[in-house]
C-alpha cells in the first residue's frame, strides 16, 4: 500500500485579516455565506490577499483538486492500493476515502472543502468520505508507520520514477510526500523523511508528480509479479 501526502496545502478559509476587504464582502453577499466560511482562492481574491504574509502562495485550493483527483482516479486508487492524505498549510490533515468521488468542477470542490471545515467530516449515509482533523505532518506520517518516507522536491537528490519506485515497493507502507503549493520551498521541518529525491531536473506541477509516482509504482508491482 503506497501512502501519499500532499503537504502544506494552501487550503484554508478566508483569514479575518482580510474579511472586511470589499472583494470578500462583494462575493460573500453574492454566495450568501460569511466571508469566514468562504475558501480563500487567489484567483478571486488576490486584490484582498496581497497584505497577507506569503499572500503569492495562499489560496490554491485548485493544486489540491486536481492532484486528488490524479490520485483517485489512478488505476492504482481503483486496485485498493492507495492511501492519499491532504495536509494543510494549518496544520489539518484531511483523510480520505479511498472510493470518494470527487466533483469535478472548481466551484463544486470549493464547496465541498466549505462544508468540510465547517462540519469536519463528509458522509454519504454511514460512509466516512472525508474527515479533517487538527494534525502536524510528522504526527500524520508517524501514524502511518511507514518504513520508508520520501520528500520530493525539485532540490533533492536526481532518480528516475521508476528508480524511486522500485525502492517503494520493498518497503512496509511507503510513504511519499508532495507539496501542494505553487512555488517556492517546503515551510516545515522534514527531517523526519529518509530521502529527498528529485524526479525531474526542473519543476513539476504536484499532479503531475503524483501521476508519475503512482503510475510507476504501479507498474512496478506488475513487473514484479510477471517476473519468473
Ligand atoms: C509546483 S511544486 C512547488 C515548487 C517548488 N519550487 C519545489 O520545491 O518543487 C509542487 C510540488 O511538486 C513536487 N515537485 C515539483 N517538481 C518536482 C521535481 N522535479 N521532482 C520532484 N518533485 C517535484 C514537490 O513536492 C513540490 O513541492
Amino acid at each position: 500500500m503506497l501512502h501519499v501526502v500532499i503537504a502544506e496545502a494552501e487550503v484554508e478559509l478566508v483569514p479575518a485579516k482580510i474579511a472586511r476587504h470589499p472583494v470578500i464582502k462583494k462575493e460573500a453577499a453574492r454566495r450568501r455565506k460569511k466571508p469566514e466560511a468562504m475558501l480563500l482562492d487567489s484567483s478571486v481574491h488576490h486584490a484582498a490577499m496581497r497584505s497577507l504574509t506569503d499572500g503569492k502562495r495562499r489560496g490554491r485550493p485548485d493544486i489540491a483538486h486536481y492532484t486528488l483527483l490524479a490520485l483517485l482516479e489512478s488505476p492504482l486508487n481503483k486496485q485498493g492500493m492507495l492511501r492519499c492524505y491532504l495536509h494543510t498549510r494549518n496544520d489539518e490533515v484531511i483523510f480520505i476515502n479511498p472510493e470518494t468521488r470527487l466533483p469535478r468542477a472548481c466551484q463544486r470542490f470549493r464547496g465541498l472543502m466549505e462544508k468540510l471545515f465547517a462540519e469536519g467530516k463528509i458522509t454519504s449515509g454511514e460512509v466516512m468520505l472525508l474527515e479533517m482533523k487538527r494534525m502536524g505532518i510528522a504526527q500524520l506520517v508517524r501514524n502511518i508507520g511507514s518504513e520508508h518516507v520520501v520528500l520530493l522536491s525539485e532540490d533533492g537528490r536526481e532518480a528516475e520514477p521508476w528508480e524511486l519506485a522500485a525502492k517503494l515497493v520493498s518497503k512496509r507502507n511507503p510513504c511519499v510526500i508532495i507539496g501542494g503549493f505553487p512555488s517556492g520551498g517546503f515551510r516545515g521541518d522534514y527531517s523526519f523523511a529518509h530521502e529527498r529525491i528529485s524526479i525531474f531536473p526542473s519543476p513539476l506541477a504536484a499532479w503531475s508528480v503524483a501521476a508519475e509516482v503512482v503510475s510507476s509504482y504501479r507498474r512496478c508491482i506488475a513487473d514484479a509479479k510477471t517476473q519468473p
